[in-house]
């Protein structure tokens, strides 16, 4: 691993130069950071988890049609991506209130929105990740018109597939994060596909009967049991197998291993 490129190191996930031009292997650390890095921790398997995890709810995605950077899983922790110029925006889609936007605007955590939301930030960790409106993304170039609708439009079919899987198991989607990314086609143009991560560190994911959180904000409220929530959520989508001792998931034993 050390001989290897590093092209990037974020909070929760190192890139790696890639075997192939146009690729990367993503690295997902155990690392888990929240208020813009000024709470840290490391959590052992979040990022074994998140990889798994990741891996299955890409796969699902372009299953439907949804293009996205993932190539195949290389290991425990590591993941092939094509190598993308990614947006600096963070999408948001919130289907029921909660965290910044009950705050911003004094709405329940937990309460329905009317419709699903779809929000901007700035991806700057220098300046918090600030919401932004569309006005901003157009004048400021940071992504065109097209650009923006193809962004909209995919996160819209992606929100609802991830209602129905989730749902599935049991589990009400909150909101989520995404990130897109430009790939370079043959025409000398580029398509938008869905680059990083979808995982409890990204989504709010509630157990449908109790409320309870599946997600990082266990870690952000200093509510416990993160490894242990994430692990609940690996294992009713059947990445992990069952019957584990509680607490204690043999990560080393998952289904779908090559
Ligand atoms: P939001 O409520 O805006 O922020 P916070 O997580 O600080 O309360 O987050 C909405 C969803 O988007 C939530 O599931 C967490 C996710 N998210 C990220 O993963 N990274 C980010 O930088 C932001 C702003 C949100």
């Amino acid at each position: 691993m050390s001989r290897r490129k590093k092209i990037y190191e974020g909070k929760a996930k190192i890139l790696y130069e890639g075997p192939e031009p146009g690729t990367l292997v993503q690295y997902f650390k155990d690392d888990a950071t929240a208020f813009n890095a000024q709470k840290k921790a490391t959590l052992d398997g979040k990022g074994v988890l998140n990889n798994r995890i990741s891996e299955y709810v890409m796969l699902r995605l372009s299953e439907i049609g949804i293009p996205t950077h993932f190539l195949k899983r290389i290991n425990m922790r590591e993941q092939l991506i094509k190598k993308v110029e990614i947006i600096p925006l963070e999408v948001i889609c919130r289907n029921t209130a909660a965290g910044t936007m009950s705050k911003r605007l004094g709405i329940e955590e937990g309460e329905k929105l009317p419709r699903t939301i779809v929000e901007f930030c700035l991806k700057r960790d220098d300046l918090g990740d600030p919401l932004i409106a569309e006005e901003h993304i157009h004048a400021f170039g940071w992504a065109t018109h097209a650009e923006l609708d193809e962004m909209i439009a995919m996160t819209l079919r992606i929100n609802d597939y991830l209602q129905g899987m989730f749902a599935g198991i049991g589990i009400n989607l909150i909101d989520f994060k995404i990130e897109f990314g430009r790939l370079p086609d043959l025409n000398g143009g580029h398509e938008v596909i869905l680059a990083d991560e979808i995982s409890p560190d990204s989504c709010r994911l509630w157990d449908r009967d109790t409320n309870k959180k599946l997600d990082k904000d266990r870690f952000r409220r200093d509510l416990g049991d993160v490894t242990e929530a994430y692990t609940e959520v690996a294992t009713r989508l059947g990445i992990l197998q069952l019957n584990q001792p509680k607490g204690k998931p043999n990560l080393s034993v998952v289904t779908n291993e090559e």
